[in-house]
């Protein structure tokens, strides 16, 4: 996902909108520039690799100008290199882009026919060479860059400065979002809030095709057929942007740290003192008759432990699937049913438009999200909020254990309007969430021998999770951590399947986590520990004292957790999952926070 700034300011624009690009960082990218108008004349400076970079190149080669152009780039069309780094020039014009240009390949055969010759292996390089044909051609900027935005099919969000307009900026919503920030005589463009928070809490959001003039003056909003747009003008909270490690090493040891915190936010919000639901009132299952769960990666694997708590708990058929297959599959939605997108960034291209492929088959559009602001809370009839509170890493912890617990509190209000659970039913079930806070704060104390054992994982080639039941999307989340921040390969599997495969890789160099609380299943997953470790497979044994207990000899490791009801185990299973992929990174060197080739929010296609 890139980012994206602009500023049409009162003072030095580098400056802010290097700073605005380091607020942007927790997006992932590869390379990174910016272009200021200074009297008329419009330049750049770009480099490969992180901010840094960027920035001494500035030392050596400073940018004047009070109105710039800045841009976070993750390589999509071409690899990182300058030549392919934004801001994109061509003429009088600049231009930085996040998202794709699906008709970029027939764009630049036309301009190339019409001479004008491409330098970049970039989608965005055409835009401006798009802008500047249309200015040659005698248009104004303004109408260039309206004319442009006209002819691109795909996702985008843009911003463009011109050579010679020193209070002029225009921006483009398509797909990615974009905000326009509001200052005292300036004005400013960001990819998010967070970006635009040191210089304002100010901020219009465009919506799906709006186009916008931006001078020191203010913005004119223009929608997608070119008529006058009032957008609403909202103030966010500086804190809530406030992105600070606060003496954490890592974003992510940070957001794991926080999770105790963070899921009694999120049980405060939707329960009473009393001890009971209180959810928005459109939350009503009465007469829905399936629900749909569609997401992307580990949020993918929070709706595939929720489909065991809707089914177990309130018998209403789950379907699950990942955004990227749903839409393409053409699945057949009941009237009478809800389709669920679940999405940290709410940003995520392929749940949305899972989203709109939804939208109009199903009774209602439902989405558990943690930027209420987004594009997929702002299309779903109903948004739920998370409450995790800015998540910078990028592989996802707050997040995923904060959507478990919204969606086993959906889960619970679905069981008790279908009847299948009474008050005195759900008051238990709401006790034993409420205790999870606590039972986080044990497993975090694991963190030290997580480390130790950490320490060994990061010499294996291949590491495997199992587990059963709603343990099983939590071994598949649990390989998805550690293959995302330590690069080691992982898998995970149902446990059930080891003997249809799996068990050939098993080998002494083969770590075999296996997350199995004490419940029903427990006792099938002990035999399959047993098949493990009868071929010297190596098993990290995470259960709770008793399953320790019983199954613990042999095992190369054990890790003893708190005891709590089985049903919403998954929840407090994800911490030890976390801090072995988070130790493991960290034994391994990589970068934790931005992993490699990883962005926070797939924006793209
Ligand atoms: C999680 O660790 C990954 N970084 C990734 O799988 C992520 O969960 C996925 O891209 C979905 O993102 P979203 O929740 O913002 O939609």
């Amino acid at each position: 996902m890139c980012g994206i700034v602009g500023v049409l300011g009162n003072h030095e624009a580098a400056p802010l909108l290097v700073e605005a690009l380091k607020r942007l960082e927790y997006r992932g990218y590869d390379s990174a520039g910016i272009a200021t108008v200074n009297g008329g004349k419009l330049d750049r400076r770009r480099a490969v690799g992180k901010l840094v970079n960027l920035s001494d190149l500035l030392v050596h080669q400073p940018l004047a100008g009070k109105s710039g152009i800045g841009h976070t780039r993750w390589a999509t069309h071409g690899a990182a290199t300058v030549t392919n780094a934004h801001p994109h020039k061509a003429g009088p014009v600049a231009v930085v882009h996040n998202g794709i240009i699906e008709n970029f390949r027939a764009l630049r055969a036309e301009l190339a026919e019409a001479g004008y010759a491409q330098e970049s292996q970039t989608d965005t390089e055409t835009v401006a060479l798009l802008a500047q044909r249309f200015m040659d051609e005698g248009l104004s900027p303004i109408h260039a860059a309206r004319d442009t935005i006209a002819r691109l099919e795909g996702a985008f969000a843009l911003c463009f400065l011109f050579a010679g307009e020193d209070d002029l900026m225009i921006a483009a919503r398509k797909g990615s979002p974009l905000a326009i920030g509001h200052g005292t005589g300036e004005m400013f463009v960001g990819s998010d809030a967070i970006a635009l928070a040191p210089m304002t809490d100010r901020i219009t959001y465009l919506e799906e095709g709006d186009w916008a003039v931006l001078t020191r003056k203010g913005a004119e909003i223009f929608d997608s057929l070119d008529r006058r747009a009032n957008r609403a003008e909202t103030r966010i909270q500086i804190e809530a942007t406030r992105v600070e490690k606060a003496g954490y090493k890592h974003f992510m040891a940070k957001e794991i740290a926080e999770q105790p915190v963070v899921i009694a936010d999120a049980l405060k919000h939707y329960t009473t003192a009393e001890g009971t639901l209180r959810l928005p009132e459109g939350v009503d299952f009465t007469g829905v008759d399936r629900i749909t769960m569609v997401a992307c990666g580990t949020a993918s694997y929070a709706c595939h432990v929720a489909k065991y708590w809707f089914e177990q708990i309130a018998g209403l058929p789950a379907e699950i699937d990942v955004a990227s297959e749903f839409r393409y599959r053409e699945p057949p939605l009941s009237p009478a049913s809800w389709a669920l997108f679940v999405s940290q960034s709410g940003e995520t291209a392929d749940t949305l438009a899972a989203l709109r492929y939804a939208n109009g088959k199903v009774a209602r559009v439902v989405s558990v999200v943690n930027v209420p602001t987004s594009s997929i809370a702002r299309e779903s009839d109903l948004a739920l909020p998370i409450l995790a509170g800015v998540e910078i890493g990028v592989a996802s912890t707050k997040a995923f254990t904060c959507q478990l617990t919204v969606l086993a509190l959906l889960a619970l209000k679905a069981a008790h309007d279908r009847g299948r659970i009474d008050d005195v039913a759900l008051a238990a079930h709401l006790d034993a969430l409420r205790n999870l806070p606590g039972l986080m704060n044990h497993a975090l104390s694991l963190s030290t021998p997580i480390a130790a054992i950490a320490d060994d994982l990061a010499k294996a080639q291949d590491i495997l999770f199992l587990g059963r039941g709603a343990m099983y999307p939590l071994a598949l989340e649990g390989a998805l951590k550690l293959k995302e921040i330590s690069y080691i390969h992982a898998e995970g599997y149902a446990s059930g399947e080891l003997k249809h495969g799996p068990i050939a890789l098993i080998d002494a160099a083969v770590p075999v986590i296996v997350m199995a609380p004490r419940d029903g299943l427990f006792d099938k997953t002990v035999s399959n520990m047993q098949e493990v470790m009868a071929r010297h497979g190596k098993v990290l044994l995470i259960s709770d004292a008793h399953g320790v207990a019983e199954a613990g000899a042999g095992a190369w490791k054990t890790l003893t957790l708190p005891d709590m009801p089985p049903v919403f185990a998954p929840i407090l299973y994800a911490i030890p999952a976390q801090l072995l992929a988070y130790h493991t990174a960290i034994a391994k060197g990589t970068d934790v926070d931005q992993p490699r080739n990883l962005a926070k929010s797939v924006t793209v296609e």
